[in-house]
């Protein structure tokens, strides 16, 4: 995001307090831009993306500014959901940041028993480009399985005509990578409802375990812990549609 903004519906809109509280916070010099008290809550100021390292309020950095998008390492066992019972991704994050608007919503799903890579973004314009069958933007996913291979399942998911049970559409070709007699790499470029799992249902198999490790170029970085989350750059977005 770039531009200017009131700091009061900037701050309001970043969940930090209504209109009035976050003209309180300013009033009670909690509110510094550049190491000064800012005493106007009503003025527009310019939303760049070094604002964070420019604006403390209680000496803490302000939230990252909209225009945001999380790389996030999904643990198995939580939800990609706003509404269900139990552990949510929406969870992993600050409190605050769920009165955000724009709101951060993820970018498709994974399953509550998938971990990996999913990212999560305030930008409906990127989440739609990302998602979109357009894109062709291909998931990446590490499949531990029940049975061997039967031995055709690569050439079936390959040929474009596979139809999930339930469904019409036959999918889209997918790429299948042999691991071992029971692991294997899927590369698909639909979102369908639980694709992979089904995919291997299809051919008599069960997914046990089910891991996304990279989306087009952008892989999980090894350095983030299940439940962890950093904000992606302009390079990983990129990398997403390379
Ligand atoms: N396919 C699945 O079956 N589950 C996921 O979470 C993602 C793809």
């Amino acid at each position: 995001m770039s531009g200017t903004a009131r700091l009061d519906k900037l701050l309001a809109n970043l969940g930090y307090g209504s209109r009035n509280e976050v003209a309180r916070l300013v009033r009670n010099e909690r509110v510094l831009l550049d190491g000064t008290p800012v005493d106007d809550a009503s003025a527009r100021i310019a939303v760049t993306d070094d604002l964070p390292t420019r604006m403390t309020i209680d000496d803490e950095p302000l939230d990252p500014i909209p225009g945001l998008t999380l790389i996030l390492h999904k643990p198995i066992g939580v939800t990609c959901s706003h509404r269900e019972l139990g552990p949510l991704v929406y969870d992993l994050l600050p409190d605050r940041w769920r009165r955000r608007d724009p709101a951060i919503s993820t970018v498709g799903r994974l399953d509550k028993e998938t971990s990996g890579l999913l990212l999560m973004t305030d930008d409906g314009a990127l989440l739609h480009k990302i998602i979109s069958p357009k894109q062709h933007v291909t998931k990446h996913y590490l499949a531990q399985l029940a049975q061997p291979l039967r031995g055709d399942e690569a050439a079936l998911f390959a040929a474009g005509e596979l139809i999930l049970e339930g469904e019409t559409k036959p999918l889209v070709p997918a790429d299948l990578q042999v691991l071992s007699p029971t692991s294997v790499r899927v590369t698909v470029t639909e979102g369908r409802y639980h694709q992979v799992r089904r995919m291997f249902a299809a051919v008599g198999n069960h997914v046990e375990t089910l891991h996304r490790d990279c989306i087009g170029k952008l892989a999980l970085p090894a350095d983030l812990e299940p439940g962890d989350y950093r904000q992606a750059t302009a390079a990983d977005i990129a990398a997403i549609f390379s």
